[in-house]
């Protein structure tokens, strides 16, 4: 079976380098699609309350009959759920529709900047994390001026920033800024959900190392120490994405694809993002 590196979050907690996406896979086939990549042997899932999928993530990972440390479970809190007493109670919830006793990561889903109720949301987050239900938290779509006030204002510094990230829509100063702060980068969408895989550089490249563009794509975030977590339906891509530790892109090929910057963001912009809901 494919051994996955891990990467020493802020905290000590080890995460797996590469995991599976859950955005947009529907609640009904959650456990099917979800098992069968921890069969497939991966051993990191992510989800969130707004997918409305915990409940089939968590049952795959019971399912699996593997111990439940063996598994990495990440879920978000949903924006609507923002707020001291809101973020606890929305905790619970996810914890009783996962149905497992603790989450692995904890992230704000968005930053929501126009309510103004991060900080105090993240110190619910504290909560969770000083209480052992879960191991480690941090945020997802922050940037550089959220980061900043966040750490201003509070005491534990997020363990992962979780972003867009992909070879047209790079975002190297956010990425800079959370690193510098000591925190790891998770690239979300990092096929550009599919758009980037057509580049002519990319599947030269592919065809140079006999791979598949979506393959080369994941080698490039590897790499850089990126954490990905590539989504797929197929049992096919499921499996390709998975085998992307056998070879090595040089450092030429890198920079081939980091020329790719298109400012190509596929999803919300979070300065403006303020849905209340994810669906
Ligand atoms: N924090 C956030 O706000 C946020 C936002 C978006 C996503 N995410 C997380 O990041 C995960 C991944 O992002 P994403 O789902 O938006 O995009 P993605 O992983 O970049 O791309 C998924 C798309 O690419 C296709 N695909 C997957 N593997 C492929 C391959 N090997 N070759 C060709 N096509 C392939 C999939 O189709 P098939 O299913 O048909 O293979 C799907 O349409 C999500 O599932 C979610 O867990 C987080």
């Amino acid at each position: 079976m494919t051994q996955i590196p891990d990467i020493t979050l802020n905290n000590g907690v080890t995460i797996p380098q590469l995991g599976f996406g859950t955005f947009q896979v529907a609640e009904d086939d959650t456990q099917r699609i979800v098992e069968s990549a921890i069969e497939t042997g991966y051993r990191h899932i992510d989800t969130a309350a707004g997918y409305y999928n915990e409940a089939g993530v968590g049952a795959a990972v019971r399912a699996s009959g593997l111990a439940r440390e063996d598994v990495f479970v990440t879920t978000k809190l949903r924006n609507g759920n923002q707020g001291y007493e809101e973020a606890l109670a929305a905790f619970e919830a996810s914890r009783a529709a996962l149905d497992i006793d603790y989450v692995d990561l904890y992230l704000i889903h968005w930053p929501v900047p126009s309510k103004g109720l991060y900080i105090e949301t993240w110190r619910a987050f504290e909560k969770l994390l000083a209480d052992g239900a879960v191991r480690a938290i941090g945020v997802s779509n922050f940037l550089p001026e959220h980061l900043e006030k966040l750490l201003a204002e509070t005491d534990v510094v997020p363990a992962v920033n979780q972003i867009e990230v992909h070879p047209t829509f790079q975002q190297s100063e956010l990425v800079r800024v959370s690193r510098e702060a000591g925190i790891a980068v998770e690239a979300y969408s990092p096929l550009g959900r599919g758009a980037d895989l057509e580049s002519d550089e990319v599947t030269t490249i592919a065809q140079a190392h006999g791979v598949t563009p979506a393959q080369v794509v994941l080698r490039w975030h590897l790499q850089q120490d990126t954490i990905v977590i590539p989504k797929s339906n197929n049992p096919e891509r499921i499996a390709a994405n998975l085998d992307v530790f056998g070879f090595e892109l040089s450092t030429d090929e890198i920079a081939q694809i980091d020329a790719l910057e298109a400012g190509n963001r596929t999803g919300a912009d979070p300065a403006t993002a303020d849905f209340t809901q994810m669906r």
